[in-house]
């Protein structure tokens, strides 16, 4: 499964990425405003910055929701750096857009994904990524982990090869359940990467290990 960070934070980004794990960055509107990027070429230049610090898939969101827009954002997107992945929310318009990129060589992850029917119809679309958001579901009452495994079963037993991107992580369990249930791709957020590190009994036997060494100095 590969790892994804889900934040526009560079300082977070790097984190992440000195760890060595890191196969990528997602991003949306919100993600960005929260960092306090805005204005369409700051939001472009900062997704330069990030393909340049982070060696792999970079996905950047479309803000424009009917078909000529999408395509005429997403083209723009495309030509900022070959790691970016276009981000098509799952509506009609993003569908048909999806369609369009994917024949004409532009790779998408189809976001906003909450239903099996979605996740067919954005593969059927031909997207490279489909994004359930699985924290949101849990949220609301539904169990988002068992979306992940319905997925999966079904782009197993269809064919499909679209890259199940697990999204709205809350928590290390999900990262870990997300894994089990068959997700390609998990993006989360610093501290639920950093939350898979911890175990107390870890820390007791190294302070353990640490303190027995020092009998030997
Ligand atoms: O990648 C999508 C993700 O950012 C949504 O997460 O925490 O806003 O539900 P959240």
């Amino acid at each position: 499964m590969k790892f994804f960070i889900d934040t526009a934070d560079l300082a977070q980004i790097k984190e992440a990425n000195d760890l060595g794990i890191l196969d990528g960055v997602t991003t949306n509107p919100s993600l960005m405003a929260k960092v306090g990027i805005k204005g369409h070429e700051a939001i472009n230049k900062h997704y330069v910055t990030i393909c340049e610090m982070v060696n792999g898939d970079i996905s950047a969101e479309v803000v424009s929701t009917d078909f000529d827009s999408i395509i005429a954002e997403g083209k723009k997107l495309a030509a900022l750096h070959k790691n970016i992945v276009v981000k098509v929310p799952m509506i009609k318009e993003g569908v048909k857009a999806i369609k369009w990129f994917s024949d004409n060589g532009i790779r998408t992850n189809c976001t906003l994904v909450f239903s099996a029917g979605q996740a067919i119809l954005a593969a059927k679309a031909g997207a490279n990524y489909v994004s359930p958001f699985i924290g949101r579901i849990d949220d609301s009452g539904w169990d988002g982990v068992q979306l992940i495994q319905q997925i999966s079963n079904i782009y197993t037993i269809q064919g499909f090869r679209t890259e199940i991107l697990a999204a709205s992580i809350r928590n290390p369990n999900h990262i870990i359940q997300c894994a089990e249930a068959g997700a390609d791709v998990c993006t989360c957020p610093l501290e639920s990467i950093l939350g898979l590190l911890k175990h107390p009994l870890t820390d007791i036997g190294l302070a353990k290990f640490l303190e027995d060494a020092k009998k030997f100095v």
